[in-house]
Parts: C-alpha cells; sequence; structure tokens
C-alpha cells in the first residue's frame, strides 16, 4: 500500500522523473499524492494533492523552474486520517528542515506526538508519519544519518521511509516489512528508490535490495547499513528479467484486461518450472508432519482450492488458513510443519506476519510468489516463482490461474505423477489460448449488459468450484462494486437461497466431473424461486438462461471457471464506469495489518 519512488542523479528534472515514476506506482494508492523537489539553491518545495497521480500533468513551476537532482514522491492509500491534502505525504517540519515520505503504519504514534507536541512541534496532519519528520529533526544537529537512526529505535511497526532535508545532499531511507528497492544506472551515476521494481525499469534494471531493518543512503554513491549492528554492508547488483514494455498498458485501455488476456502465455510460463524444484517440495509436504497453505484474498481462495486439489490428486489432507487467521492455530505448529504461502506481490502484511510467526517455531516456508524480489521470497526457505510478469491491475487475474497451476504441479508431484499434471496443464493452456479472443469477451459483455444494474449476484459451486465461487464473489466485487457472494452449492438450501428473488443473477459453476448433476439441481432450486441462472460449463443445459461455455478440463476446471468471470467483472466496471485497475477503497499490495 502506498507507492514510493525518489531520484537523485545527475539530470536537473527531478521532479519530472519523479512524477513520471510514481504514476508506475499509482495501483499501490491512489487516493491523494505529493512530491518535493530539493532545488540547486538548496529549497525543498511540496506539492501535493487529493486524488490519483495520472491526473496530473506537470508539476507546479515552483518545482520545476531552477535544477533539482533529488526528489522524492509518494501516492497515498490513507490508513491514519482522512484523504486530505493535509494528510497526504511527504510530510515535513515547521521550517521545512526535514521531510519525507512512509509507507506502512508507526503504531505507537499516538505516544510519539504526544512526546513531540509537548517539545513545542506543531503537526499540520492527522498521520502517524508526520512524527517521523519531527522524530528526525528531534536530533538533526547531528546529521541527517544519524538523526534517522535515532528515529527509527524509537519506532514501533512497519516502515518504509525516505528522508532528506535543507542542509544535506543526500537521501536517506530504510525499511522494516514494507517494500523499498534501490534501483542503479551506474553508467550515469543514478539512483532510484522505489516500492516496486517497475517504476524504474525505464532508466535501469539494475536493482540493490534493501532488506528489512536495513538502511540506504544515496549521496556520492550508494551505501547500505544494518541498523541493528549499526554495521556498513556489501550489496550485490541484481539484473531483472521484466521489461518495461510488461509493466506497460500497450494496447489495452486497463491493465485488468490486458492481465486477463495474458492468461494464454502466463499459464504456459507457469508451467514451466524447474522439475527438480516441484519435487523437492512435493518431498518436503509428503515428509511434512502438517501442511499447511496461507494467503489472502484471492490467493487465499488459490489456497483453498489447493485442499480439494491434493485430496483428489495426491490423496493428502491439506490445511488451509487465512493468513490473518493463522495466529490461532501457532500453539500446534513444529519444526515438523510445513507452510507453502501464496501471494502474487510477496508483500501482503497479514502473510507475512503469519510466516514470521511460524518461523519462530521452526516451520519450513515454502513461498508461490510473482514478486521474486519480495519480502515473502526472501524469508521464505524455498521459493516457487509463477512468473506471471508484473499483475498491476488490483483485481488479482493472471496470477491467480498461475498460482492455481503451480498447486496442481505440486499434488500431481506428491502423488509421482507429475509428468501427468503437466500433460493436463498444458492442455488447459491450449485451451485458454482458443478461449480468450475477442468473440469471447463480447458474448460475455452481452450478459454484463443484462446484469449491469442488479442489487445482487450469487455464484455456487462444489468441490474444486467452490472456492472459485468466492474468487468469483470477490473479483465481481471489487470492480463491479455490485453485491455478490460465493456458496457452495449444496449450502444455499441452509439459509442463502432466502435471498433469491425475481431475476436474482446465480452464476453456476459446473465442472464436468462428479459434481455436475449436484450443483445443476442446485441451480435448479434457485431457478424454481426466479433466479436467473448463468451456467459457466461446458455442456449448455436447458435451465440456463445464459450459457458462457467454457472447456472440460478436469482437474484443471478451477483455472478455466475463474476466466470467464473475470472477463465479467471487468465488463460490468466498463458499463458502470468504474475504473477496473483502481478499484475504490483498495490497493495491490495490502502492506498494512
Ligand atoms: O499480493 P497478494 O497475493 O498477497 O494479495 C492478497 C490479496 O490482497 C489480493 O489477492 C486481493 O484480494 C486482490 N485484490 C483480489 O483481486
Amino acid at each position: 500500500m502506498c507507492g514510493i519512488f525518489a531520484y537523485f542523479g545527475p539530470k536537473d528534472n527531478a521532479g519530472e522523473l519523479v512524477l513520471e515514476g510514481l504514476k508506475k506506482l499509482e495501483y499501490r494508492g491512489y487516493d491523494s499524492w505529493g512530491i518535493v523537489c530539493k532545488n540547486e539553491d538548496g529549497e525543498t518545495i511540496i506539492e501535493k494533492h487529493v486524488g490519483k497521480i495520472s491526473d496530473a500533468n506537470e508539476l507546479r513551476p515552483e518545482l520545476t523552474e531552477k535544477p533539482s537532482h533529488i526528489a522524492i514522491g509518494h501516492s497515498r492509500w490513507a490508513t491514519h486520517g482522512g484523504v486530505t491534502e493535509a494528510n497526504a505525504h511527504p510530510h515535513t517540519t515547521e521550517n521545512m528542515d526535514v521531510t519525507i515520505v512512509h509507507n506502512g503504519i508507526l503504531e505507537n504514534y499516538l505516544e510519539l506526538r504526544k512526546e513531540l507536541q509537548e517539545k513545542g512541534h506543531k503537526f499540520t496532519s492527522e498521520t502517524d508519519t508526520e512524527v517521523f519528520a519531527h522524530l528526525i529533526e528531534e536530533n538533526i544537529d547531528k546529521g541527517l544519518e544519524e538523526a534517522f537512526k535515532l528515529a527509527l529505535e524509537k519506532a514501533e511497526g512497519r516502515y518504509a521511509l525516505l528522508a532528506i532535508t535543507k542542509d544535506e545532499n543526500k537521501i536517506v531511507a530504510a525499511r522494516r516489512g514494507s517494500p523499498l528497492i534501490v534501483g542503479i544506472n551506474k553508467e550515469n551515476k543514478e539512483y532510484f528508490i522505489a516500492s516496486d521494481i517497475p517504476a524504474f525499469l525505464k532508466h535501469t534494471n539494475n536493482v540493490m535490495y534493501l532488506d528489512d531493518e536495513q538502511m540506504v543512503v544515496l549521496n556520492d554513491g550508494v551505501k547500505f547499513f544494518d541498523l541493528k549492528t549499526d554495521q556498513p554492508i556489501e550489496k550485490r547488483i541484481v539484473e531483472i528479467e521484466w521489461d518495461e514494455q510488461s509493466a506497460e498498458k500497450g494496447n489495452f485501455e486497463y491493465f485488468m484486461l490486458k492481465e486477463i488476456t495474458e492468461q494464454k502465455e502466463t499459464l504456459a510460463r507457469a508451467i514451466n518450472q524447474d522439475d527438480d524444484l516441484i519435487r523437492e517440495v512435493a518431498q518436503a509436504i509428503n515428509g511434512a508432519f502438517g501442511t499447511y497453505i496461507i494467503g489472502c484474498g484471492t490467493a487465499g481462495k488459490v489456497g483453498m482450492v489447493g485442499t480439494y486439489l491434493f485430496s483428489h490428486i495426491a490423496k493428502k489432507h491439506i490445511n488451509f488458513m487465512f493468513g490473518s487467521e493463522f495466529g490461532s492455530f501457532l500453539p500446534f505448529m513444529t519444526d515438523k510443519s510445513l507452510m507453502i504461502a501464496i501471494s502474487q506481490s510477496g508483500e501482503t502484511a497479514d502473510t507475512l506476519e503469519a510466516i514470521e510467526e511460524a518461523k519462530k517455531k521452526g516451520v519450513k516456508i515454502v513461498s508461490i510468489v510473482n514478486v521474486e524480489s519480495s519480502t515473502m521470497a526472501r524469508i521464505s526457505d524455498i521459493v516457487i516463482p509463477i512468473k506471471a510478469g508484473p499483475e498491476k491491475a488490483v483485481a488479482s487475474t493472471k496470477a491467480t490461474t498461475s498460482q492455481i497451476a503451480i498447486l496442481e504441479l505440486l499434488a500431481y508431484a506428491c502423488a509421482g505423477k507429475l509428468d501427468e499434471g503437466k500433460k493436463l496443464l498444458v492442455e488447459t493452456a491450449s485451451q485458454i489460448n482458443d478461449m480468450l479472443n475477442p468473440r469471447y469477451e463480447q458474448y460475455i459483455r452481452k450478459l454484463a449488459e443484462k446484469i449491469k444494474d442488479v442489487e445482487s449476484m450469487y455464484i455456487i459451486g462444489k468441490d474444486l468450484n467452490y472456492p472459485m465461487a468466492l474468487e468469483a464473489a470477490i473479483k465481481l466485487q471489487e470492480v463491479s462494486y455490485i453485491h455478490a457472494e460465493g456458496f457452495a452449492g449444496g449450502e444455499l438450501k441452509h439459509g442463502p437461497i432466502a435471498l433469491i428473488s425475481e431475476g436474482t443473477p446465480c452464476i453456476a459453476l459446473i465442472a464436468n466431473d462428479h459434481t455436475k448433476q449436484e450443483t445443476l439441481s442446485n441451480a435448479i432450486e434457485v431457478k424454481a424461486r426466479g433466479g436467473y441462472i448463468i451456467g459457466v460449463s461446458p455442456q449448455n443445459n436447458e435451465n440456463f438462461d445464459f450459457w458462457i461455455k467454457v472447456p472440460d478440463a478436469g482437474m484443471a476446471s478451477p483455472i478455466i471457471s475463474i476466466i470467464p468471470i473475470q472477463i465479467l467483472a471487468y465488463q460490468l466496471a466498463i458499463l458502470r464506469e468504474n475504473n477496473p485497475d483502481m478499484p475504490r477503497n483498495l490497493a495491490k499490495s495490502v502492506t498494512v495489518k
């Protein structure tokens, strides 16, 4: 949550470079934004606005009229304090000695704020963040680096924090629990600091990772320090494979549609794994005394699918719990337990905290992530990359199907049938290739036109498609803002069927397997109460009011059945004039608890 971008280098339009870079991080938070530039006369000038940074074409002239080589910016997802210009970052001190941007939550801010107010500091916002600026100022006579370290010693909570001062030509930054990556263009002697790599890919694909409890100082070069030992650290430069184009929209109006369409290729990339790695993890699952899949939101629904896949394919009981609920199960974790954490971003705070707690109990951690440079990947014992490329739309699509594919591979590998699993998934990838075409999208748009004004809709599924019904609901909720709920088909008659009235859309995810007849019967029960039945299924049925044909994919049916729902959610968003890439109240990576 929140995007941070900073520039330090010889170019004299630092503010404009930050404006451009920050726009690429807008998906991380988009309720307000701000930039501070330090110009050659040592003045720090701030510009802040409520609203999306993508609506900004240029900075105010004061930020650009004098050459500036240092600038930092922030795109906000509000936590403490409403969405106002005063609460937007950067935050600064009374005489603008220290200016900062922050992603995370300073948990003890109330007590620190009180202490600082008693010392005479004047606060101008309601945020936790502003406390950092005043805390640093307290010791600024010792120099920015030292004052910054002293402030961090008092901080409880998570942060990615950057600071500049009027008097020194440097940027200092540190992280604990929130991402920050340093980009370096050696040839041009330029440095970037950002919450995510795509923001500076235009300038460089060479990065240096800042880990938790580490600090970086940019002035004449780059220096890293361990905050616990106060010792300098040597960092390796890592070359990133992502290219700038893969992080851009190309000819698509929205990232969400681009990412849905990319599933033709991303699934194939996910399957193309190192077999030894998959077998190694399968062996760990087979040998573990309890395997626990965790994840949040969509990644959580993928985890739930995993429990069904392992049961059917590997005849194994695997547990699932949401990252945020994992704490309740800690008492029985041991060093023989195995955790499989699923996350697109690798930065989700609830999942990270579950991992941290599990690690303390000696649990072995496998993570299935998209962002290989993420915190999660870095703290896991084994990482399986899903290789989906940057996913920027808030609603997860291509990462979802790739994550399911990895769980399928693992389940087949646990059963000693990895080749069979691969074959199935390769066939599924080619079926998706046939399915994802403009005609299919247009057909689903007709359905979206029909149901765009409904108040509620329901999705049912059974077995592998029950978690997909839950996932379908998330997708529809987050971009269409229509009330949507997913149920296990058999559960409807135990209560939720009371919600059905004339014309209520009910999407039935019906695989061509042993669950087909029962799910169909559940759909017919809904129809008998006036429901409008949308069948997502390989075969049509007379009870369907609208049929969305999907290929028959056997055990890979969850991958296949979610794709038309992703398209439906997208089309509903467009018809209801919502921005599908940046749904209200949400952010791409949820780095707060
Ligand atoms: O980055 P992660 O996969 O850990 O994110 C977890 C959830 O926040 C995420 O899946 C969220 O539910 C999506 N917006 C759903 O589309």
